[in-house]
């Protein structure tokens, strides 16, 4: 089995194999960004390399259609509801966009609409183009004019109700102005501008709370608080640019449709305006990126969209966005500054990071003042030196990258990066294991900073999830003597004394903080898995591992028997599961047959409840059965009842084998009805057939309404497609 960088896909060298490898992690990644910037505000990678995961994702499913996951992550948009909040249906859904990045990009979308509406590839089409604003979307719904409620995006089919919260911001109206449709749900972003944010930011370090990372997640912090009065307290402010259900036709262009909003009390987006050739498009775009440093609120684009509402309507959507928008995102912004020193981290699993520290400079509104190296090869890959002047990059939100330095600004006596040899924490010797790209401290639980970080990482937010325990505070329970290891954790109230009189600590603070740790005493598998904090089991393996072993005990067992070696069938059939590559399972019985984390787990599982792996799909009378349809289907298409066969966990095949277990017939049916028959596979009528889809409850049937909206919607492009390529 291979191990695959998702950020380093070869598309045109793929293998079937490998590509079906890759798009299950990139499924399980995509989904868990999903998650992080949707559901918990906390995107934990930059915009760029999300889209770049999403590219190599549909470049996948392109190249192999036949291995696109039901899972997809084109099948599904944002992310899922926040617990605690009312769920309310989007009555139209609520698109996501697909991206271009530059105008070759721009020129296949403009083909792609005028091949879809017939027309010749290079008409030029009116497009309405305005700025893309780094916010959450929200749908408002109003009858007669009166707001009824209001809905973030959810997963596009259904979102949290944010009424409450969403009258809070004075920008919306409650009541609409002039002439409005009786009912209609206005869309658009809920942002915060930069000198709120500021505000917001420090008021927050003052009283003890954590900074928000950029003004879309601190919108998006304050925007959905259970508590109504916590948003009142936020400036929030919000763009209309968009509408859902309508019960009358209010406009004919994008034009007019932005004067409608306006009319109706919304704020539009500023530098919004119709552009009638390619070349209008493109220059546009370059206005509002030279806008954009000084605008007083955060965007990541331009969204163009066809100005001809009728046009739109013909275009329609396709899986998760419309045929007619698109989002041209803006590139990585850049900078240049001083690289002051090269600094060593010590990792959990002992991996010497490097890291700059850097002139602070200001990109996109951030101050960054240090960047990860990565590794020494990437130190001497790029050359860099401490005094060079480097270029750094912010790509989207988070991560600030050094591209490299410029040499004609190199100081004279410059010498290159020496990476040390020893520990800088414990002093231990360090080594480069094989093809490990890293050096790593010997130290192992001799090393106070591994010892330090895998404490920070048990109760990080993937791992334990305990609320107010950070670096500060594992810092100083460590320097107490307090924590030695993770383990400690759960015994840290027969301390309750000792640290209510340490500084910083009160009553109030300990018992918050013994409280946080009490309800984390029950975790899912997965959870624990990761938190142990062993080499190269991230999220992805600790899911699979669960999924895999199912409970805690078994999967020790298991190990336990493989490192017996690896002739052992336990070992061979560990190395047989997706994924799994020797590395990772000697890292794992390394682990579990070192005696300290033997003590540690024992100390630790009579704290602990681990709750084993439940499977959590549904189950439908067509799961994992194999189906062939023959013969005409008289209430609906072929390709509809397919997708509702596949929908309902069904693989779909077209020829009759003994493995088959129905054959649905419609009229006309020939020879594999005869030969159905021969072989004693179960022939259905389409009416039968049709009676098990509708069996299934209805919660599922809209689920799978939605998803067979899709499914024919993607097979109609694909018909109209070949009709006019
Ligand atoms: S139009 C059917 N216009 O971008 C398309 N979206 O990546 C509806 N966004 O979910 C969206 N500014 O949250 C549109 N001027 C704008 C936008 C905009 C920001 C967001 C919106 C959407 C996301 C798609």
């Amino acid at each position: 089995m291979r191990n695959i960088d998702i950020f380093n896909i070869d598309i045109n060298n793929i293998n079937s194999d490998d590509a079906k490898q890759t798009l299950a992690l990139l499924s399980l990644e995509i989904k868990f960004h999903d998650q992080q910037y949707h559901q918990k505000d906390t995107p934990s990678i930059s915009d760029s390399d999300y889209d770049s995961l999403r590219k190599s994702n549909n470049a996948l499913e392109k190249k192999f259609p036949e291995l696109v996951r039901k899972d997809s992550p084109n099948k599904s948009v944002g992310f899922g509801v926040k617990d605690g909040f009312k769920k309310i249906s989007h009555s139209v859904q609520m698109l996501s966009l697909d991206n271009v990045f530059d105008g070759d990009d721009l020129t296949i979308f403009l083909e792609k609409v005028n091949r879809y509406l017939g027309q010749p590839l290079s008409q030029e089409i009116s497009i309405w183009a305005e700025p893309k604003i780094d916010g959450l979307s929200a749908s408002i719904r109003y009858e007669h004019g009166k707001l009824i409620h209001a809905v973030t995006r959810g997963d596009g089919q259904i979102g949290e109700d944010i009424t409450a919260n969403i009258k809070t911001i004075s920008c919306i109206a409650h009541t609409l102005s002039g002439l409005y449709p009786d009912v209609v749900e206005v869309r658009g972003e809920v942002y915060m501008n930069n000198d709120d944010f500021t505000a917001l930011n420090a008021q927050q370090e003052k009283s003890g709370g954590k900074p928000f990372a950029n003004p879309r997640n601190a919108a998006a912090g304050s925007l959905r608080q259970l508590d109504s009065t916590i948003t009142a307290s936020r400036n929030l402010s919000f763009f209309a640019y968009a509408w859902g259900q309508v019960s009358e036709p209010f406009a004919e262009t994008m034009a007019d449709a932005n004067q409608a909003l306006k009319s109706w009390g919304f704020t539009t987006t500023p530098l919004s305006i119709k552009c009638d050739t390619k070349d209008e498009i493109l220059n546009h775009y370059k206005t509002i990126e030279e806008a954009r440093p000084t605008l007083d609120f955060d965007i990541d684009g331009v969204v163009y969209k066809v100005n001809d509402l009728a046009l739109q309507k013909r275009l329609g959507f396709v899986a998760r966005s419309p045929r007619w928008a698109t989002a041209h995102k803006f590139p990585a912004e850049k900078g240049q500054t001083i690289l002051n020193s090269i600094t060593i981290q010590v990792g959990r699993t002992g991996a010497l990071t490097p890291v700059a520290n850097l002139q602070p400079i200001t990109i996109g509104g951030v101050v960054v003042s240090r960047a990860t190296l990565h590794n020494a090869d990437e130190i001497e890959r790029k050359d860099l030196r401490v005094g060079d002047t480097v270029i750094l990059q912010r790509a989207g939100d988070v991560i600030p990258q050094i591209i490299g330095s410029i040499l004609e600004k190199r100081p004279a006596n410059s010498q290159p990066f020496i990476f040390p040899t020893h520990c800088p924490v414990c002093n231990n010797i360090a080594i480069r294991d094989g093809e490990d790209i890293v050096m790593r401290c010997t130290g192992g639980t001799s090393c106070s900073a591994q010892v330090v970080e895998s404490i920070k990482h048990f109760v990080s937010r993937n791992a334990f999830d305990i609320d107010g325990f950070g670096t500060k505070q594992v810092d100083g329970f460590f320097e107490d003597g307090l924590l030695k290891t993770y383990a400690d954790i759960f015994t840290l109230h027969n301390h309750i004394d000792t640290i209510k009189s340490k500084e910083g600590w009160g009553e109030q603070s300990v018992n918050k903080l013994m409280n946080a740790i009490e309800i984390k005493r029950t975790i899912e598998l997965d959870r624990f898995i990761f938190s142990l904090g062993i080499r190269g089991v991230g999220r992805t393996m600790a899911k699979l591992l669960s999924k895999n072993y199912k409970d805690f005990s078994t999967l020790r067992d298991v190990i336990l028997s493989a490192s017996k070696g690896k002739e052992t069938n336990t070992y061979q059939e560990m190395l047989g599961m997706d994924q799994f590559g020797e590395t990772v399972i000697d890292a794992m019985i390394r682990f579990f047959t070192l005696q300290s984390s033997h003590d540690i787990l024992e100390k630790l599982l009579k704290e602990i409840k681990i709750q084993s792996f439940e499977i959590n799909t549904f189950d439908s009378p067509l799961s994992d059965k194999i189906l062939v349809f023959t013969g005409t289907l008289t209430q609906m298409k072929r390709d509809e009842a397919k997708s509702k066969a596949e929908v309902l966990g069904a693989k779909v095949s077209g020829s009759v084998s003994a493995k088959t277990n129905f054959l649905i017939c419609g009229e006309n049916a020939g020879s594999k009805a005869t030969k159905a028959q021969n072989l004693g596979v179960s022939i259905l009528t389409e009416q039968e057939f049709i009676d098990i889809v509708n069996s299934v409850s209805s919660d599922t049937e809209t689920l799978i309404q939605n998803t067979i909206a899709h499914v024919a919607d993607s097979m109609a492009t694909t018909q109209k497609n070949d009709k006019t390529d």
